[in-house]
């Protein structure tokens, strides 16, 4: 596929100063037809050349010959026109053959449509979501699930092997004083013993939540300040944790099991999934050769008895590797974790989508790793996000309360559920439709907006049918399998593409030729909005043609022609909605 835009960029790329991939990068589809087909804005090459950027796009237009004028001496006929407008240089292509070549394409292709195999042979490590055990999931590990997922995704589309990885928060003092808190208080706030969960557990009937791990919480630190000692009780048993006390592992295990089965369960919801689970504990036995190597590279120093890699040089705050108990630390484990990741699977490329509050913390350990003398630090991305916000009313963070991710995804199926009951009362699988469109509602709000961007969340939004959302998106899928199933027949491919003439057809056309280009732009700059934004264009320009056309005509040719369109165009939606992690389910 592609053929247009690579013949734009081989057309150009001899011309101008700009690689491949830029060129690439900035090839647009104007909205109004009469700008030509395909535009390429100007501005980047006139910086470069220190030239009015619509100087050069009328030089370049005298400059380039469309490959049609050439065809006498074997070029194709697939670029027609070339001009310039303002800064932009336009190109015109043959519509007869864009229509055929991007349809059939789309028909043969089918689901796979939009992937390639561009990245074969290559490995990307992913990882994602990886909250902290003992704790709720909260909302931004909702957002690094579902961006990480969104990725995942995207790279297996390119035709990477990718491993998606759930960085657990399962280590650190703060597990000692968990320790420390169940043994003194656990009866008192009914929590099980060791021994009575595990046989409940094969009963299957633990009924036990996080919750009460929270209150353990919030007892240690109310304790810890009329009791100093707790504090080294609690270093102690993480110490005993860290050396493979087995009593010390026991309980760990519980607090762990329990967790687990409260962020399965969400996950589920969510549709998002790990290759692996190996979190910050897992490296517990590694550690120590880890920064042995540091301290051979001579890279370690001892400050206030702790040992540090002292970053002045580069303006940043020392990484602490160990506290002066010995307890390693969070940026020790990750250090120590990408150096196991780049051993077990010899990444091509590993991205963390974690928060922009972390950014130091990244900065800090690549920068480790990079003095290492590890040369695969240039492949280690941290994909940032801003935070989500909410809106007063239901759920407002000024209640003062932390916002759980398991009721933001009961809400939002609530909700869904009552605009289904309004709509479409008669839908059969209701309920299992209502569930697609209140958890998509969630991840599409979560993958509309660029990631660095704060996300405000607004339940009227969020649920808008019409609205730039996910439930936007999967209603006009249904719509395109309603008209598919009221024409009831086969759709072909045998149709004569000069009957598709009107404007928008031209414009969804080359919208569904640009998806697999937009995949490629969402996967290159880990932005999975550059892939909703398209959905979106390419609904919202569906319903203004379905408005003002008659898809089922009584023309039998014209019918087949824009019947098979319309299946296209669903096809890349329900394309498209499968990367962000959204079903399209086909009626609603
Ligand atoms: N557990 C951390 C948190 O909840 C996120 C971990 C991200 N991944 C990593 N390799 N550091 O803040």
């Amino acid at each position: 596929m592609d053929i247009f835009i690579n013949n734009i960029i081989s057309l150009l790329k001899d011309k101008i100063p700009l690689s491949v991939e830029e060129i690439e990068g900035l090839i647009e589809i104007p909205p109004d037809i009469k700008m030509g087909d395909y535009a390429f804005p100007c501005f980047a090459i006139a910086k470069q050349l220190r030239k009015d950027p619509k100087k050069v796009a009328s030089e370049l237009s005298q400059e380039l010959v469309p490959p049609a004028q050439l065809s006498s001496l074997g070029g194709s006929d697939i670029i027609i026109r070339i001009s310039a407008h303002g800064p932009y240089l336009n190109f015109y292509v043959s519509k007869n053959m864009l229509f055929k070549t991007v349809l059939k394409g789309i028909f043969s292709e089918g689901d796979s449509y939009g992937g390639s195999d561009l990245g074969k042979g290559k490995t990307v490590v992913i990882d994602y979501s990886s909250p902290n055990i003992a704790k709720h999931l909260a909302v931004h590990h909702l957002r690094s699930a579902v961006i990480g997922n969104a990725i995942y995704n995207l790279y297996k589309t390119l035709g990477y092997k990718c491993v998606g990885i759930n960085h657990l928060g399962d280590w650190g003092t703060q597990f000692g004083q968990l320790i420390v808190a169940f043994k003194r208080w656990g009866s008192e706030f009914e929590i099980p013993s060791v021994e009575d969960y595990k046989k409940q557990r094969t009963a299957g009937e633990t009924g036990l939540d996080i919750n009460k791990l929270n209150e353990l919480y919030v007892r240690f630190h109310k304790e810890v300040k009329s009791d100093n000692s707790l504090e080294d009780e609690a270093r102690d048993w993480f110490r005993k944790l860290e050396k493979g006390s087995e009593e010390a592992r026991e309980i760990w295990q519980y607090f762990k099991d329990i967790s687990l089965e409260e962020f399965d369960r969400v996950y589920k919801r969510l549709g998002v999934k790990f290759d692996s689970y190996a979190g910050e504990s897992f490296y517990n036995d590694m550690l120590g050769d880890t920064v042995n190597r540091i301290k051979d590279a001579g890279l370690s120093e001892i400050s206030e008895d702790a040992l540090i890699v002292n970053l002045d040089k580069y303006d940043m705050p020392p990484c602490i590797l160990r506290k002066k108990d010995e307890a390693s630390l969070y940026a020790t484990r990750d250090i120590c974790a990408a150096e196991y990741r780049k051993r077990e699977y010899g990444f091509d490329k590993m991205i963390y989508v974690v928060g922009s509050e972390q950014r130091l913390h990244f900065k800090q350990f690549f920068k480790v790793l990079e003095l290492m003398g590890y040369k695969w630090v240039d492949d280690c991305v941290h994909v940032d996000f801003g935070l989500i916000k909410f809106k007063h009313g239901k759920m407002s963070t000024r209640e003062g309360k932390v916002i759980l991710l398991e009721d933001l995804l009961e809400e939002s199926c609530k909700i869904a559920k009552e605009i289904m009951e309004g709509k479409n009362p008669d839908l059969e699988n209701k309920a299992e439709v209502a569930n697609d469109v209140g958890i998509g509602a969630i991840i599409f709000s979560e993958l509309s907006t660029k990631r660095v961007k704060d996300v405000l969340f607004d339940w009227d939004e969020v649920l808008n049918f019409d609205g730039e959302t996910g439930p936007y998106v999967q209603y006009t899928h249904a719509r395109l399998c309603s008209v598919l199933r009221k024409y009831g027949e086969k759709v072909t491919t045998d149709i004569d593409h000069d009957l598709l003439r009107e404007d928008d057809e031209l414009i969804l056309v080359k919208r569904l030729e640009a998806f697999p280009l937009f995949i490629l732009r969402a996967a290159k700059y880990y932005e999975p909005s550059i892939l909703s934004k398209h959905l979106l264009d390419l609904c919202s320009t569906f319903n203004r043609y379905y408005q003002h056309h008659r898809i089922l005509t009584d023309d039998a040719e014209l019918r087949k022609a824009r019947i098979m369109l319309v299946d296209s165009i669903r096809q890349v939606i329900k394309n498209g909605l499968s990367i962000l992690g959204l079903k399209s389910p086909e009626r609603m």
